[in-house]
C-alpha cells in the first residue's frame, strides 16, 4: 500500500558553514531515507530549512560585522549550496524568517496561554548599562565559581568542566565589551513541561525508538520542568502581550514549529496552499526526524509537548533517528581551530558520490565516529574502485570486447548459478530491511557484499577460458543481473554512480523513474545492445591524501596563530621627540621589478609627490611586483641611503609582519607626498 511519508531534517543554524558532521548526521541519513522511500513508490515530501533566531546567530553575526539578517542570509545560500553539493534531496529547503512562521509561533504560544501551560514570572538577570540589554548566557564572561579560571563562559566551565548558573559566576562581565554587569529582574514566560509529563511517557511507550534515543528520553522525562520560553533580546519572533515589548521567543520555542512553517512554504510554492495539510494534520501520515543527538529533549519531549498543549491536530512524530557525533581526525570539527575541510578544494578533487559512501560507511549510528583520510582513501579505493568499481567495469568491458557488446542468452542453470541467484536475492531483501530502519552502514555494507559476491562468482566461472560457451554466456547474463541490482540497492548513498550504471546498461529513462520492485525484477532482453562503459571512480594516490593532510596542519597551524598571535615584546619606552624624528611620507609605487640575485628584494619606484624615489624592500615573497602598481605606500623619508646588492635605496617602506605572514600598511584617499603623523 502506498504510504505518505513527512521527513524532516533539524534546522541548521544559519551562522556558518556546514560540515561533514552536520551532513553524517542528520541529512545523509535523511536523503537515503528519502530516496529509498521516494523509490518503494511512497508519497515522501524532505523538508528542512535554516535556523534563524536566537544568539547562536546574533553572536556571530557581532563577531562577523554583520547584522543578525545578514548574517542569517549569507549562510542560508552557502548552506542551501553545500547540500545541493552533497545530493541532498530537499523538496523544500526553507527558513525561519518566512511569512508563514512567525504567525504560527504566535498561534502556539496563544493557545498554549489560553490553555494554562505558560505562566509569566519575575526572574534575575545579569544587565550591561553600557550596552542597555540583557545579556544571555553566550554573551557573559566570568571567573569560575569552582576553579577560578577567568574566562569561563556564562554557564560552563571550559577548563574544569563545571556547569552553573551565569548568576554564580564572579565578576562576570560582557563577552563583547567588556563591560561590568548587574543583576536586574525582568520577566519572563514560563512553559510548564512538567504537565505533560504523564502524556509523554505515554507517548514514549507507544513509540519503538532507537535505543539511543529512548534512553536519553527516558532521563529527562523524570526532569521536566518549566523553562523559560522567552528572551530579552532584539533578534527573533515577538511575544504578542503588550506587556512583552522587547521579549522574543527562546530559539527552541520557534525552531520545530519551523517545519510546519516550511512545509507551508513548500505548498505555497507548489500553489497548492492546503497541500501541506495532508502531511501534518492526517494520522494517517508517517512522520521522520532526523538530527544530531544534542536535539534529542527538544524533538521527544518539548516540541511533542508543545503540540499536546495547543489546539490543532498537528502529527507528532512517528519516529526519531537521531546520531551520535561525528568527528574529524580524532577531534571535533572547528571552524575557529581550521580544522575543517574546505569543501570547495574537497569537490574538485574528489565525486559526492565517495564521500556520501564513505559518510555511510561509517554513520554515527551507535557510537561517536570519525572521518580521516586515510579511511576515505581506502574505503574509495579498496571498495569503491575495488570492488564496485571493478565488478561493473569487468564485466561491461568483457562484453564489449568479447560478446558484441549485446546482453547474453541464459542457459540452463548450474548449481553455482543458482546459488549466485539466492544469494543475491538475501541481499536484496535485507538491505531494504537496513534503509527502512535507518541502518546506513548495515546498508553500505551489504552494497559491497553485492559487489564482492558478483566479483568472486564472475572469479569462480573464469569466463575468460571459453569465450563463447553457453555456460559463458550465462555467466556473463547473470553477472549484468547483478550489476543492476547492485544499481537499484546503492541508489539511495551512490545517487549519480547508479544513475551511470543504469545508463551504462543501455536505459534511457532514469533509475529514479523506476520503482526498487521494477528495478530489481527488471530483465534486460536478450540482444540488447550495450553502450560503452566507463571507469566511475579514480584510484585516490597516496600524494593527494598526503596534500589533504598538509593542508589540515597548516591551516590548523595558523588558525591558532590568530587565535594566540605570536606578539612581539614591547621596545624600551621613547619620547615623542623620538617620534618627531620620524619623516612618514605617502608614496606611490609607480614601477616595481624583482632585484636581480637576491631572493627577498623588490626594487620600487615610489613617487613621494615633490620627487620620486628608488626604494628597496624585502617582500619579495609576499608580493608580485605588478600587484604593487597604484598601491599607496607609508614611506620613512629621512631614512640615509643604504646601499643594497649595488643598488642605492632611498628610504623604506612599512610593513607588518605576523610570522610567515606580511602586509605592507597602505592608505587609500591621501595623496602621494602627504605626510603621515
Ligand atoms: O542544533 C541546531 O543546529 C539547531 N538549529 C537545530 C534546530 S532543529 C529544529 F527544531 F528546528
Ligand atoms: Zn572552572
Amino acid at each position: 500500500m502506498k504510504k505518505r511519508i513527512l521527513i524532516t531534517s533539524a534546522l541548521p543554524y544559519a551562522n556558518g558553514p556546514l560540515h561533514f558532521g552536520h551532513i553524517a548526521g542528520a541529512y545523509l541519513p535523511a536523503d537515503c531515507y528519502a530516496r529509498f522511500e521516494r523509490l518503494k513508490g511512497h508519497e515522501v515530501l524532505f523538508i528542512s530549512g535554516s535556523d534563524e533566531y536566537g544568539v547562536a546567530i546574533t553572536l556571530s553575526a557581532e563577531l562577523a560585522n554583520r547584522t543578525p539578517q545578514e548574517q542569517a542570509d549569507h549562510f542560508h545560500q552557502v548552506n542551501q549550496e553545500i547540500f545541493e553539493k552533497f545530493s541532498i534531496s530537499f523538496d523544500h529547503f526553507s527558513r525561519t524568517t518566512t511569512p508563514e512562521h512567525a504567525p504560527l509561533v504566535q498561534q502556539f504560544f496563544n493557545d498554549l496561554l489560553a490553555n494554562g501551560y505558560i505562566e509569566a514570572r519575575m526572574s534575575e538577570q545579569f544587565y550591561s548599562e553600557s550596552d542597555r540589554r540583557f545579556l544571555a548566557d553566550r554573551y557573559i564572561v566570568g571567573t569560575c565559581p569552582k576553579c577560578g579560571f577567568e574566562e569561563a563562559r556564562g554557564d560552563e566551565c571550559q577548563k574544569c568542566g563545571a556547569s552553573y548558573e551565569s548568576t554564580e559566576l564572579k565578576q562576570p562581565r560582557s563577552k563583547l565589551s567588556g563591560a561590568t554587569l548587574t543583576l536586574k529582574e525582568t520577566e519572563h514566560w514560563f512553559l510548564l513541561f512538567g504537565r505533560f509529563k504523564e502524556e509523554l511517557e505515554k507517548l514514549l511507550n507507544a513509540r519503538l525508538w532507537k535505543s539511543n534515543v529512548t534512553h536519553f528520553a527516558r532521563s529527562y522525562i523524570e526532569s521536566l520542568h518549566e523553562r523559560a520560553i522567552t528572551r530579552d533580546l532584539e533578534w527573533g519572533i515577538p511575544v504578542p502581550l503588550d506587556k512583552a515589548k522587547n521579549k522574543v521567543f527562546y530559539v527552541w520555542f520557534d525552531a520545530p514549529i519551523g517545519y510546519i512553517s516550511a512545509t507551508q512554504a513548500w505548498a505555497k510554492q507548489q500553489k497548492e496552499a492546503n497541500a501541506w495539510k495532508k502531511y501534518w494534520l492526517d494520522p494517517q501520515t508517517h512522520y521522520v526526524q532526523f538530527m544530531g543527538k544534542d536535539n534529542v529533549p527538544f524533538h521527544a519531549m518539548f516540541f511533542p509537548a508543545m503540540i499536546l498543549g495547543q489546539n490543532q491536530p498537528y502529527k507528532i512524530v512517528d519516529d526519531l533517528v537521531a546520531n551520535e557525533f561525528y568527528n574529524f581526525e580524532g577531534k571535533k570539527f572547528s571552524k575557529s581551530e581550521g580544522w575543517t575541510i574546505d569543501l570547495d578544494n574537497f569537490f574538485r578533487h574528489f565525486h559526492v558520490d565517495q564521500i556520501r559512501y564513505t559518510l555511510a560507511a561509517n554513520a554515527p549510528e551507535s557510537g561517536d565516529s570519525e572521518f580521516t583520510w586515510r579511511d576515505f582513501q581506502l574505503r574509495c579505493n579498496g571498495e569503491l574502485l575495488g570492488k564496485y568499481g571493478n565488478l561493473v567495469n569487468r564485466v561491461l568491458v568483457f562484453l564489449q570486447n568479447k560478446l558484441q557488446a549485446k546482453v547474453p542468452k541464459r542457459a540452463p542453470l548450474e548449481e553455482i548459478d543458482h546459488r549466485f541467484l539466492s544469494d543475491m536475492q538475501r541481499i536484496t531483501l535485507a538491505i531494504e530491511e537496513s534503509y527502512a530502519t535507518y541502518h546506513l552502514r548495515r546498508a553500505a555494507q551489504q552494497i559491497m557484499e553485492l559487489a564482492q559476491l558478483g566479483n568472486t562468482y564472475f572469479d569462480a566461472k573464469t569466463p575468460w577460458k571459453v569465450v563463447d560457451s553457453p555456460a559463458t554466456q550465462t555467466t556473463l547474463s547473470l553477472c549484468l543481473e547483478c550489476i543492476q541490482k547492485l544499481a537499484c540497492i546503492s541508489y539511495p548513498i551512490l545517487s549519480q554512480t547508479a544513475e551511470r550504471v543504469w545508463e551504462m546498461l543501455g536505459n534511457h529513462q532514469p533509475l529514479s523513474h523506476f520503482t526498487w520492485n521494477e528495478l530489481l525484477e527488471f530483465s534486460l532482453e536478450e540482444g540488447r545492445q550495450l553502450p560503452k562503459p566507463s571507469i566511475l571512480f579514480q584510484k585516490i594516490e597516496d600524494e593527494v591524501i598526503e596534500q589533504q593532510i598538509a593542508l589540515l596542519q597548516q591551516r590548523h597551524e595558523v588558525a591558532l596563530k590568530k587565535k594566540d598571535p605570536p606578539y612581539a615584546p614591547l621596545k624600551p619606552m621613547i619620547g615623542i621627540e623620538s617620534v618627531d624624528q620620524l619623516d612618514l611620507r605617502v608614496g606611490l609605487i609607480v614601477a616595481a621589478e624583482k632585484l636581480k640575485k637576491s631572493k627577498k628584494l623588490l626594487q620600487l619606484e615610489v613617487d613621494l609627490g615633490f620627487e620620486r624615489r628608488t626604494i628597496l624592500s624585502g617582500i619579495s615573497g609576499h608580493y608580485a611586483p605588478e600587484e604593487l602598481i597604484g598601491k599607496k605606500v607609508i614611506v620613512v623619508a629621512n631614512l640615509k641611503p643604504a646601499k643594497l646588492m649595488g643598488v642605492e635605496s632611498q628610504g623604506m617602506v612599512l610593513a607588518g609582519s605576523l610570522d610567515q605572514a606580511l602586509e605592507l600598511a597602505t592608505v587609500e584617499g591621501l595623496p602621494a607626498g602627504t605626510s603621515i603623523s
